[in-house]
């Protein structure tokens, strides 16, 4: 079997968690590193956080890489009132032992998209796209190097969740989300129209519970985890972002989209970070992005618990 090689890039997030694990779990996945950025908590906490995610899989030898620690050209915006002060609240695990690497995320990012064969690297953002877009201005030429951008961020239906146009991931750093949505890289975009379909339910979170030795840890960030949308959106369960990413690179056949327009919203401050989708195609803006609309929700979390016990 031909693995496909991934980085992820992430701000841990209990979310973000699930997702570095379902890679570590699948052998489909050549996980060549882990690239981390502030956004739900400050850089120095996702890049420990990274690390003790790694460590609970089992796997010290990880690479894992700090990156930016701020925007592209705005203030930090964290959600520790989502994620926790931590950013991994709902249960405590030993502080990490394995290193941080001491080559930078974009460094990373770069040397690794110029070295590794044209068109086989396959990037995994799941957080704000700092990290990505500063590799992408300071290195242009390692755009047309990537295999594909799979990224979790933005909203059509579902709007906001951060703001009531924006989702958290592209309204911390929009500029760089621009950047990113307009390289011209074959773009899949996991919005919050799929994720929110992708919700935890008591049965699903007692699944992740028995689902072997990392499954109590899993079970506890979700408690934790969804008890902010639970509140906010009245639903039973939440919205289990960032491992759809993942998912969708395992069983494609899971998720539904469209090809279609999306451009990002930096000039207004009202819509700050809007992913302006044309998801009725009512411009002649070119598509530039596999907008993701649909799951199937049971198949997913299926995968995850499945994937899970593995480790
Ligand atoms: O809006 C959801 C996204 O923001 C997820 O990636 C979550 O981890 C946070 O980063
Ligand atoms: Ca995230």
């Amino acid at each position: 079997m031909t693995k496909r090689k991934i980085i992820i890039d992430t701000d841990p997030g209990q979310d973000d968690a699930v997702a570095i694990l379902l890679a570590l779990a699948s052998p489909e996945i050549d996980l060549l590193g882990i690239t981390c950025v502030a956004g739900n908590v400050p850089l120095e906490l996702t890049a420990k956080n990274a690390r003790i995610v790694c460590e609970l899989a089992g796997r010290p030898e990880t690479r894992v890489f700090a990156g930016c620690d701020r925007p592209m050209a705005r203030k930090l915006v964290t959600a520790e009132h989502v994620h926790g002060k931590t950013g991994l609240d709902g249960i405590t695990l030993p502080d990490p032992v394995m290193p941080l690497q001491d080559q930078h995320a974009v460094d990373f990012l770069i040397e690794t998209l110029r070295t590794e064969p044209e068109g086989t690297v396959t990037l995994c953002p799941i957080a704000p796209l700092t990290n990505i877009a500063t590799a992408f201005e300071r290195a242009p030429d390692i755009i047309p190097r990537i295999q594909e951008i799979v990224l979790m961020g933005g909203a059509y239906f579902e709007v906001g969740n951060i703001t009531p146009t924006a989702e958290f991931n592209i309204y911390v750093d929009p500029e760089a989300a621009k950047i990113v949505f307009g390289a011209g890289v074959p773009l899949t975009v996991m919005p919050l129209d799929v994720t929110h379909k992708a919700l935890t339910t008591r049965a699903r979170v007692e699944a992740f519970r028995e689902a072997g030795r990392v499954g109590p840890a899993v079970a506890s960030w979700t408690d934790f985890f969804e008890r902010f949308d639970k509140e906010k959106y009245g639903s039973e369960g939440a919205p289990l972002h960032d491992p759809c990413t993942v998912a969708y690179l395992l069983r494609p056949e899971l998720f539904s989209g469209r090809e279609i327009n999306v451009e990002i919203e930096t000039g207004s401050d009202l819509t700050l970070g809007m992913t302006v989708a044309d998801w009725w195609r009512v411009t002649q803006r070119a598509p530039n992005a596999t907008f993701i609309g649909d799951v199937d929700a049971d198949g997913y979390f299926a995968l995850l618990v499945e994937r899970l016990a593995q480790l």
